[in-house]
């Protein structure tokens, strides 16, 4: 149906990258990587490498505006890595999950597979939001702000209970969905979303109680954690501005970019700008006869990864293939094992509201025209 489709040219968009992750990196952070003589290619244990890492520590912690006593941890592996390290690293007793999506589920199945900790989950089905809590008898609670799977971002966080630490994947959201982190012990996302760098790094953004379950944990004679998985090397490490193994050094880069970027305008300006992208994509989702929200709940549809459903007469795989052979877009297909004839596009901040515009039109003008 798309197969020989063209587009006219005043719809072409600046930049064809709408994919939820590796995301768009902006060419000038490209240029200026290049460019540096002192920092690619040097050790990472010495002044310009260790001096960036500082400078990103505390560059987050500004965005955030991170409660006295957190810290940021910086580690190699990304979330997915990240998932183990939290059952290995942070869990006494058990682990509980809340399931609404493929990455939620897969944290769970992480800690799952570890033989010498509980973990239960509930689940919702994929498309609804989930309201986390704190069980009995799970020492961790762990949650996903935003599912990029499904595009439903889940706002509601638990208050603070004596005995249980809320960890919180923020992978696809943050930076650009607000969370409180008084609620939060560990704030943990891979930077090749919002942040726009590259995968391979994850960043964990702990609270004082996290780090003392991690410091306690660690010292359990009857725990083998190994060395590389064990949080308290990374924590320790991170206060040195380093990480415990060797980084890539250009993720680290352009995460830094990024977060000054995102420092100059400041994390409300951020969000509302993330807001106004979103109503773009629903507004049009609701206008069009061939389009259907598939995030039923109005307020659950995610300001950072839009999902939008087609009429299953037009197939948006084949479109998406089209649309990736003319180098117009990429990656807007839905999450492979979704299964639906669906749109799934990155509302991040380096996207621009102009060509979230012009997809919506390619898109439009493709259906109704073929
Ligand atoms: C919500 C969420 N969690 C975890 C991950 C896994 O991240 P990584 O592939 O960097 O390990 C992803 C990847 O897309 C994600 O979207």
């Amino acid at each position: 149906m798309f197969k020989n489709l063209e587009i006219p040219a005043h719809l072409i968009p600046k930049d064809p990258r709408f994919g939820v992750g590796p995301s768009l990196i902006p060419q000038a952070f490209v240029e200026k990587l290049a460019q540096s003589k002192n920092y690619l290619g040097t050790s990472h244990r010495k002044d310009n490498v260790v001096k960036l890492v500082r400078e990103l520590q505390l560059g987050l912690k500004k965005y955030f505006n991170l409660p006295e006593g957190y810290e940021v941890v910086i580690g190699n592996g990304g979330a997915t890595l990240f998932w183990e390290i939290m059952g290995l690293s942070l869990v006494s007793q058990g682990s509980s999950h809340f399931v609404c999506g493929e990455f939620s589920e897969k944290a769970y199945k992480a800690h799952a597979n570890i033989p010498w900790i509980k973990a239960v989950r509930e689940d919702v089905a994929f498309g609804e939001s989930i309201k986390p809590f704190h069980k009995e008898g799970f020492d961790l609670t762990c949650c996903v702000l935003n599912e990029t799977s499904t595009g439903v971002m889940n706002t509601y966080l638990p208050e603070r209970k004596e005995g249980h630490l809320l960890c919180v994947d923020a992978t696809s959201g943050a930076g650009q969905i607000k969370a409180d982190f008084k609620k939060i012990d560990v704030y943990y996302f891979s930077p090749q979303k919002v942040f726009a760098s590259e995968g391979g790094t994850y960043i964990a953004i702990m609270s004082p109680q996290a780090i003392e379950q991690a410091m306690k944990v660690s010292s359990q004679a009857d725990r083998f954690i190994p060395i590389a998985l064990n949080l308290k090397t990374a924590i320790e490490i991170s206060r040195l501005h380093q990480t415990y193994n060797t980084p890539c050094l250009s993720s680290l880069f352009y995460l830094n970019e990024q977060v000054k970027l995102m420092n100059n305008l400041g994390e409300e300006e951020v969000i509302k700008e993330a807001q106004e992208k979103a109503a773009i994509l629903y507004d049009w989702a609701s206008e069009k006869k061939y389009l259907s929200h598939f995030v039923k709940e109005v307020s659950a549809r995610s300001i950072s990864v839009a999902t939008i459903d087609v009429d299953d007469k037009y197939p948006m795989s084949e479109l998406a293939q089209r649309l990736r052979e003319l180098e117009i877009a990429f990656d807007i297909e839905a999450y492979r094992r979704l299964g639906r004839n669906q749109l799934r596009i990155a509302l991040f901040h380096n996207v621009s509201k102009d060509d979230l515009k012009k997809l919506t039109q390619i898109v439009s003008y493709a259906i109704e025209n073929c």
